[in-house]
C-alpha cells in the first residue's frame, strides 16, 4: 500500500470534514489536556458543556492548581469517574511545582503527569507540539486493522507497538495532531464498530477489508 498517499488523503478529508469542537480552536496544552481527560470516559456530546464550563472557571493551569478540591469536583459533577478530576487537580499542582508552571512540551515529560497515559500524552504532544506519535486506542486499532485487513490480535500487548509502527508509515511529517484527530473522527463517525458507513469513507478505495468484504472481521481480538 501507498502509506503516505493514504495519510495525505485522510488529512485532506479532515480539512473539510473535521467536527467543529471548541478544543479544536486552540493549541493550548492546558485546554487540550482538559478535553482529552474529559473524553476518556465521556462522549463528545455530553463532554462539550462540561469542557466549556470547566475552562471558563479554571482558564489555566495556575487557576486549577490554586482551586479547592471540592470546587474542582463540583465542576466534574455529572461526568462520573471522579478520580479523573482529582488527578487533574494533582497534575496541575505538579506542573506548577515541577515544571515552573509551564505545561511540559515533551511526550516523555507529559507522561509523568498524574492521570496521563500514553494515549493522552500522544494526543497532547501531537496536537500542541507537533510530535509525530500516534494516539492508540480502540478506535485506532479498528481503523488501522480494517484499512490493511491486518489480523494481528489486538489483545496481545505487542499490538500497541505493531499498530503504532504501521500507522507511523501513514503519518504525515506535518500535522500529526490533525492526523490523530482524523483517525478519531473517522473511527467515531464512519468506521464504527457496528454498521460502519463505508460508503462515506474517504479511504474506501484503499481499505483492504472493505475491498474484500471483510470489514466485520476486524479488529481481531482473541482474548476478552
Ligand atoms: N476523543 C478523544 N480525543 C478527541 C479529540 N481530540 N477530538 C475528538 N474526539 C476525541
Amino acid at each position: 500500500p501507498d502509506f503516505v498517499h493514504i495519510g495525505r488523503k485522510l488529512l485532506k478529508w479532515y480539512d473539510s470534514n473535521a467536527r467543529a469542537l471548541p478544543w479544536r480552536n486552540t493549541k493550548q496544552p492546558y485546554n487540550i489536556w482538559i478535553s482529552e481527560i474529559i473524553l476518556q470516559q465521556t462522549q463528545v456530546k455530553q463532554g462539550l458543556n462540561h469542557y466549556l464550563n470547566f475552562v471558563e472557571r479554571f482558564p489555566d493551569v495556575q487557576a486549577l492548581a490554586a482551586a479547592e478540591t471540592d470546587e474542582v469536583l463540583l465542576y466534574w459533577k455529572g461526568m462520573g469517574y471522579y478520580s479523573r478530576a482529582l488527578n487533574l487537580h494533582k497534575a496541575a499542582k505538579q506542573v506548577v511545582e515541577d515544571f515552573n508552571g509551564n505545561f511540559p512540551e515533551k511526550y516523555e515529560d507529559i507522561l509523568k503527569l498524574k492521570g496521563i497515559g500514553k494515549y493522552t500524552a500522544a494526543a497532547i504532544s501531537s496536537i500542541c507540539f507537533d510530535e509525530k506519535i500516534p494516539a492508540v486506542d480502540g478506535n485506532f486499532y479498528r481503523v488501522v486493522s480494517r484499512l490493511f485487513a491486518d489480523d494481528f490480535d489486538i489483545s496481545q500487548s505487542s499490538a500497541f507497538k505493531y499498530f503504532s509502527e504501521l500507522s507511523m508509515m501513514m503519518m504525515p511529517e506535518n500535522k500529526p495532531g490533525d492526523f490523530n484527530q482524523a483517525v478519531m473522527d473517522l473511527g467515531s463517525e464512519i468506521c464504527r464498530p457496528k454498521k460502519p458507513d463505508c460508503g462515506s469513507c474517504p479511504l474506501n478505495e484503499n481499505c483492504i477489508a472493505f475491498q474484500s468484504g471483510t470489514v466485520h472481521k476486524f479488529p481481531v481480538k482473541l482474548k476478552r
